[in-house]
């Protein structure tokens, strides 16, 4: 909060945290997340949580997110299996979700009581908010909802919108966003303005520059212009773009990094075909998920960021901005507001594979043209998205909805 409020001020945030100890009192909270693997949205919770050992988390399905909570030093309960979130779309019509609201309404029962030996409700995700909402009102707990999606026509359908932003009005006490884009959205969707708050995602910032040539043989990657791509596959993150963006620059060699977490195997297997009858499959390197982003990202020329649909924040466009590496990003979504309106890095329109083909070839034509913007965008990211950053902004937030309550 402090550093949402001096950023708003025009302050430099990483310089404006809350003080551990002038905070008093610890709440102790219910962190509720859907879904055991880990995407952004896990890994920011991973990094909230250190600052609340003791509290408690409610997920509802099991994965790497509930050890990651435990080593955190949060008690962890697993929903009874068979609640069946991860086959529920988000845009689900209600109509069809209504086979499953019996197993929900015992979902409901066991959150309640969860809910009842703590003092506030952290809802991670879109679905731990719905179905954390009456619950945490059951039992008369506050409910913050932090919403790592972007509530827009691209990724909701109307009735899906409304419903959020109304039963965001009425049940959460605070809605937490990763971007002015993110929030904005909230709010055309009918989400109340003084509800929402921006908490720009935090990272790990320790990344130590590291030259390129020497991280690529320890990695076994080929010298050579080399960009990459790295997020889980799925359709509106757009490696497809790349792929196609890779066909219109010869020579250049592209890592794929990330799997397809939620389900996008028919994409990812598309990926693959795509390169093949673009006559690129010998310079598509797919990695696989991988734990070293932040080196492979040192290691490679750029960093394309192709998503087709706005992202709400967009954690590896910082990383790669920590990694020192010149970024090429859509426009949709956070990332303008993250490269300072595109004078940090390249900003393309969405779905335009020729952009991104003549952003890259002026990069790798003119490497020491972008090193000024690169090391300015490095600078930004250390001084805006830090973790501990957004530990204390997160920590102010949580302990104010526990007070009014
Ligand atoms: N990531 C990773 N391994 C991979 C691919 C991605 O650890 O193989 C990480 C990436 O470094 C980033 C996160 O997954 O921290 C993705 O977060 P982001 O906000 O960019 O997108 P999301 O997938 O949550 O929409
Ligand atoms: C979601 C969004 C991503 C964001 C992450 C963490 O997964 O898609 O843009 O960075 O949450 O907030």
């Amino acid at each position: 909060m402090a550093g949402t409020l001096a950023t708003a001020a025009g302050l430099d945030p990483a310089r404006a945290t809350v003080p551990v100890e002038t905070r008093g009192t610890r709440p102790r909270v219910l962190f509720v997340s859907h879904t055991g693997t880990m995407s952004g949205a896990e890994l920011v919770l991973r990094d909230v949580v250190r600052a609340w050992p003791g509290s408690a988390a409610f997920l509802f399905e099991r994965g790497p997110l509930a050890e990651a909570l435990r080593e955190a030093g949060l008690s962890v309960q697993l929903a009874v299996p068979g609640a069946d979130l991860s086959g529920l779309r988000r845009d689900v019509s209600p109509l069809r979700a209504l086979p499953v609201l019996g197993r929900l309404a015992r979902l409901g029962l066991d959150l309640a009581r969860a809910a009842r030996t703590c003092d506030v409700v952290y809802a991670n995700s879109q679905k731990a908010f719905l179905l954390a909402a009456l619950p945490a009102r059951l039992v008369g707990r506050p409910l913050i909802w932090h919403l790592h999606d972007i509530l827009d026509g691209a990724h909701f359908g109307r009735a899906q919108r409304i419903v959020q932003a109304r039963l965001a009005n009425a049940c959460a006490a605070r809605v937490i966003v990763p971007s002015q884009a993110a929030a904005g959205a909230f709010v055309r969707a009918g989400g109340r303005r003084d509800r929402v708050t921006v908490v720009p995602n935090g990272l790990d910032l320790t990344l130590d520059p590291r030259p390129a040539a020497a991280l690529r043989a320890e990695l076994g990657l080929p010298g050579g212009p080399l960009v990459g791509v790295f997020s889980r596959l799925a359709p509106w993150k757009g490696q497809d773009v790349v792929i196609e963006a890779l066909a219109r620059v010869p020579g250049l060699r592209c890592v794929v990094v990330g799997s397809a977490l939620f389900g996008e195997d028919a994409y990812a297997a598309g990926l693959r075909d795509l390169a093949a009858a673009r006559g690129v499959a010998d310079r598509v390197l797919f990695l696989g998920q991988r734990s070293d982003v932040p080196r492979l990202m040192q290691a490679v020329d750029a960093v394309v960021h192709p998503s087709v649909d706005p992202e709400p924040f967009g954690r590896t466009l910082v990383e790669a901005m920590l990694a020192g590496v010149p970024v090429v990003a859509t426009d949709a979504g956070a990332s303008s507001e993250i490269l300072d309106g595109g004078a940090l890095g390249t900003l393309v329109p969405p779905r335009r594979p020729d952009r991104i083909a003549a952003a890259l070839a002026e990069i790798l034509a003119r490497p020491a043209a972008f090193a000024g913007r690169t090391r300015l965008a490095r600078e930004r990211a250390l001084a805006r998205y830090g973790a501990a950053r957004m530990q204390d902004d997160l920590a102010a937030l949580v302990r104010q909805v526990a007070a009014r309550a």
